[in-house]
């Protein structure tokens, strides 16, 4: 049955959004020009490029773009497109491009900021046309804003709007809390990431991130089962043996859906949110307390109390990234279409810390958040069902009414109320930037 266009400005209320929100092409299609084709979108972590010539591709929206170092140090972001005839400029993931890029239909070549370099036989085939050297749309074309923020990588489409630092406000802590975290004050990626194509809408997975009432019902039996592992292991064990990787997937069963109310959200502009807690915690195995040890060394005991006294379960970067900064993890959402994501699932060594610390954070990646663990699929089946639930005729509407009406606005932000932590106050404070985004 055909249906009438959707009015963008009925599609929003306060607790409440239909369901073509993310069924309809065409507003995936309008998300896509006036959403993440403007505002800032992660490309990568400049360590993923670290020699003249590196270049990684990615997805803008519904742009294919590249992230190139040059001989100067400089990364340039560029759209994969050879300015000729439109050949993509490199079709693989990654890879190094040597003194400069060749395009492999007509053998254009640039350089690594998208320069036109050369053409061959220019002056037979081009003197007295348009194409003259310094046409600019005879160079590859530039991503109209770059900028790095403690070696992470952001680009904007849009010639103008808000900084970086202006656009992630309070979010910045996702990448400070990362950074902090190293004796040396940055990260260092570990190639490569997981890639998972999730079918089902953007806004499902990123609405799931801080939804704290989910993961002792979804991931249950996970936590069940590592949890009995966990018991078997500690009667073996000698004290402070215990391995802390089974206590990261059995806190999803022994964290009842009654703590994760001791949690709390704060909501910013621009659909950036906090939850708190969790992964504030401070273990004291040897291990740590070496870490500890570096950390007192590199900051002095005061900044280091600061440091790991930050209380950070996850961040959310609207619209594009979900970073768990205490153990080093992000992910980056790359919509395909209006049912299909791309998520690149990252991890980052802490530079100067030692292997057991990064080996814990590897630990997290695996069990929770690679494609390869239970958590994962439990979380990927609901994401699947909802999408295929909201493409029905059962319902017009997703609802986020729990704890609506009591969310405490402050100084320009939102924060759910005391022992609210399983409020839908993120999905609300999404789905408002969605609609601030939308009127542009
Ligand atoms: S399309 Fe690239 S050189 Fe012709
Ligand atoms: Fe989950």
């Amino acid at each position: 049955m055909l249906r009438e266009p959707i009015d963008l400005a009925k599609c929003v209320e306060p607790d409440r959004v239909r369901r073509e929100v993310y069924t309809d092409p065409q507003i995936f299609e309008l998300e896509m020009q006036r959403i993440h084709e403007q505002v800032w979108i992660y490309c990568g972590h400049e360590s993923q490029v670290p020699k003249a010539g590196d270049y990684y591709t990615l997805q803008i929206g519904r742009q294919p773009m590249l992230m190139v170092r040059g001989a100067d140090g400089k990364i340039s972001v560029l759209y994969n497109r050879c300015p000729h005839r439109g050949n993509m400029m490199v079709g693989d993931r990654h890879g190094n491009a040597g003194e400069f890029f060749r395009c492999s239909y007509h053998a254009w070549t640039f350089h690594h900021d998208g320069k036109l370099r050369q053409i061959p036989m220019y002056e037979s085939g081009y003197t007295g046309t348009r194409f003259t050297r310094d046409n600019p749309d005879c160079s590859m074309k530039k991503a109209a804003r770059v900028e790095v923020y403690r070696g992470f990588v952001f680009a904007s489409l849009a010639k103008d709007g808000p900084t970086l630092k202006e656009f992630l406000g309070p979010a910045l802590v996702a990448f400070d809390d990362m950074c902090d975290r190293s004796p040396e004050g940055e990260v260092e990626v570990v190639p490569n990431c997981f890639r998972v194509i999730q079918h089902s809408n953007w806004k499902i997975f990123l609405e799931n991130q801080l939804d704290a009432l989910h993961p002792s019902v979804t991931h249950q039996s996970t936590g069940r089962a590592a949890h009995n592992v966990e018991k078997e292991l500690e009667k073996k064990a000698k004290k402070g043996e215990t391995a802390l990787k089974y206590h990261m997937l059995s806190a999803f069963a022994t964290v009842t859906i009654d703590k994760w109310d001791n949690f709390q959200t704060i909501n910013y502009p621009h659909g950036h949110c906090v939850l708190t807690g969790y992964m504030g915690l401070r273990p004291q195995d040897p291990d740590t307390l070496a870490y500890d040890k570096i950390m007192i060394k590199a900051y002095g005991q005061k900044r280091f109390e600061e440091i790991v006294g930050v209380n950070i379960h996850h961040v959310i970067v609207y619209p594009g990234l979900s970073v768990q900064s205490p153990l080093q993890q992000l992910r980056a959402i790359r919509p395909l279409g209006v049912d299909r994501t791309l998520t690149e699932i990252w991890h980052f060594r802490l530079k100067g810390a030692p292997e057991a610390i990064y080996r814990r954070s590897l630990a997290y990646y695996n069990l929770v958040n690679s494609p390869a663990t239970l958590v994962n699929a439990d979380d990927l089946e609901n994401f699947w069902k909802c999408h295929q639930g909201l493409s029905s005729d059962g319902g017009d509407w997703v609802t986020f009414g729990r704890h609506f009406g009591h969310d405490i606005d402050k100084d320009g932000h939102v924060e759910s109320a005391p022992n609210c932590g399983t409020s839908e106050a993120p999905m609300r404070n999404q789905m408002k930037a969605w609609a601030e985004y939308m009127r542009a």
